[in-house]
């Protein structure tokens, strides 16, 4: 089986970074897909999510986490990419060769990014680096308020950069905060909320942009 992999990356700390590769790889596992997430953010914020999550979850979770760094990186990743289906990397606030390995090897790299110019100017590095290796990238609108002129001035600085942000877009909400100290997806915490309706949009367009095929819900 060839995996599908997603990057997410961004150089400005703090974007939510982790919370997108929670909530992603969650929503990919609640549609039937076998999940492995890699941390390779020094870190760990991802890997103590796992431990909360074990700690709560029965062994029958098809999402399995392996945290890599240093020269195996790129091997491990093709090694991983012949047994699941979907692969979702978190990865640190700053550029390495570690970051351009994930972005070369990724289907789609995934930038979340709050919505304010200095925010969406922070994403350039990143944006640069993909662009480089040649891979299909795209903008998460991060910690959306509910309105303002937020998402305008964002959408402005978008523009100027030629940054192509995803249709989706996640809310500032305390069910994401809440979800990720209980080692769950939102999408398992509060299955009727708003931001599990968010992520569901999130992960159709994500399957759609990267062509995933459907997976078996057994
Ligand atoms: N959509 C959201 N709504 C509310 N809080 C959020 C949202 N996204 C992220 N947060 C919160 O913002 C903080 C930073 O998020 P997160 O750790 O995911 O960012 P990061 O980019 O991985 O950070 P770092 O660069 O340090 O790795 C966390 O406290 C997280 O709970
Ligand atoms: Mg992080």
């Amino acid at each position: 089986m060839t995996a599908s992999i997603v990057t997410v990356a961004q150089s400005k700390g703090g974007a939510g970074k982790t919370t997108v590769a929670v909530q992603l790889a969650t929503a990919m596992l609640a549609a039937g897909h076998e999940v492995c997430l890699v941390d390779v953010d020094p870190q760990g914020s991802l890997s103590r999510w796992f431990e909360e999550r074990q700690r709560r979850r029965d062994e029958q979770d098809r999402l399995s986490l392996v945290k890599i760094g240093g020269w195996r990186l790129g091997v491990e990743l093709r090694r991983i990419v012949r047994d699941v289906g979907v692969v979702v990397i978190d990865t640190p606030p700053h550029a390495n060769s570690e970051l351009k390995t994930t972005i070369r090897e990724a289907s789609l790299v995934l930038v979340p990014c709050q919505p304010s110019p200095l925010d969406v100017w922070a994403s350039r590095p990143t944006l640069e680096a993909a662009a480089q290796e040649g891979r299909p990238i795209r903008l998460l609108m991060n910690r959306v308020p509910p309105r303002g002129r937020a998402i305008e001035e964002a959408q402005g600085a978008l523009a100027q950069l030629g940054a192509l942000p995803l249709e989706a877009s996640l809310g500032n909400r305390q069910a994401y905060v809440a979800a990720m100290a209980r080692g769950l997806g939102v999408i398992e915490h509060e299955p009727r909320g708003t931001a599990a309706q968010e992520v569901l949009a999130l992960q159709a367009e994500v399957t759609h942009m990267i062509g995933l095929p459907a997976a078996r819900v057994e």
